[in-house]
This record gives structure tokens, C-alpha cells and sequence, in this order.
């Protein structure tokens, strides 16, 4: 039970075979994986995801850096999901991010900052889907 939000274990932490250690620390903080999925965004797809970034400065070299290698795509479920799981990522910048966080523990830049977690319920249904079908939401 609960309600659900969407990550992804980005690029460098792929690279960095950090896919484990950040996946076990999801989960031994109570959230469930509802669906998972590795896979590769091509620099359209990815500058899709990030459209609501447009117009920033940093939205080309994030849309080059997300196509960069592979990533993993996770649907979480957890009372409180959206607020807990930014809690746990801690800070976009790594340098900000408080001890014992996903991103203080393994981001190298507030660009490769290891995971994305959704901002509200309703962005987390979006990016959800954006890579589940219905079916593979159970
Ligand atoms: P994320 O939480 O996935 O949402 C947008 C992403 O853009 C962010 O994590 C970072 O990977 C990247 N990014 C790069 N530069 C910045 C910046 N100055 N502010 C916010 N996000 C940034």
C-alpha cells in the first residue's frame, strides 16, 4: 500500500556499478519496487523526459549526458513515497546533500547526481509511464 513515486539510477552511477548499493538502500528504507527496468534513452527520448527543463542552460548537456550509458528505471511504492524519497536522495547537488543520502554517498556532480526522484504525485505518474506500460505497473 501507500503511494508511489518514479526514479531512475542515472548514467554514472550505472558506470560505476552502484546499481546494488543504491537499490538495497532503497529498499531497506521500506520502499517497494513496484517495476524496474535497465535500459537506454537516446538523446531525444531523454530530452522528452527533461522537457519541463527546456529552456534551462543546463538541459543539452543533460539531455547528452542521460543518453550517455545505461540506466535503471524503477516504479517505488511507500506511504509518503514523493517526500521520503527525496529525503533519502537528498540535495540535486551532491556538495549540498546531507550525510548518509544516495547522492552525498555516490553523485560525482550536481549534473551525474545519480538518481532522479519525481517531484509530486502527479510528475511521478507521468515518468512512470513514460516508461511502463499498464501491464507492468502491478
Ligand atoms: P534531476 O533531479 O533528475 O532533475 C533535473 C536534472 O538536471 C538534475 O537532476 C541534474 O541531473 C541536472 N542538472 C544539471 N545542472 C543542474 C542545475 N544547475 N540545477 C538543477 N539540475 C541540474
Amino acid at each position: 500500500a501507500g503511494n508511489r513515486t518514479f526514479t531512475m539510477i542515472k548514467p554514472d552511477a550505472v558506470a560505476a556499478n552502484n546499481i546494488g548499493a543504491i537499490t538495497k538502500m532503497i529498499e531497506e528504507a521500506g520502499f517497494r519496487i513496484v517495476a524496474m527496468k535497465m535500459t537506454k534513452l537516446s538523446a531525444e527520448r531523454a530530452g522528452q523526459f527533461y522537457a519541463v527543463h527546456k529552456e534551462r542552460p543546463f538541459y543539452n548537456d543533460l539531455c547528452q549526458y542521460m543518453s550517455s550509458g545505461h540506466i535503471v528505471a524503477m516504479i517505488l511504492e511507500k506511504d509518503n513515497a514523493i517526500a521520503d524519497f527525496r529525503k533519502l536522495i537528498g540535495a540535486t547537488n551532491p556538495a549540498d546533500a546531507e550525510e548518509g543520502t544516495i547522492r552525498k554517498l555516490y553523485a560525482t556532480s550536481i549534473e551525474a547526481n545519480a538518481v532522479h526522484g519525481s517531484d509530486s504525485d502527479e510528475n511521478a505518474q507521468i515518468e512512470g509511464s513514460f516508461f511502463f506500460s499498464d501491464i507492468e505497473k502491478f
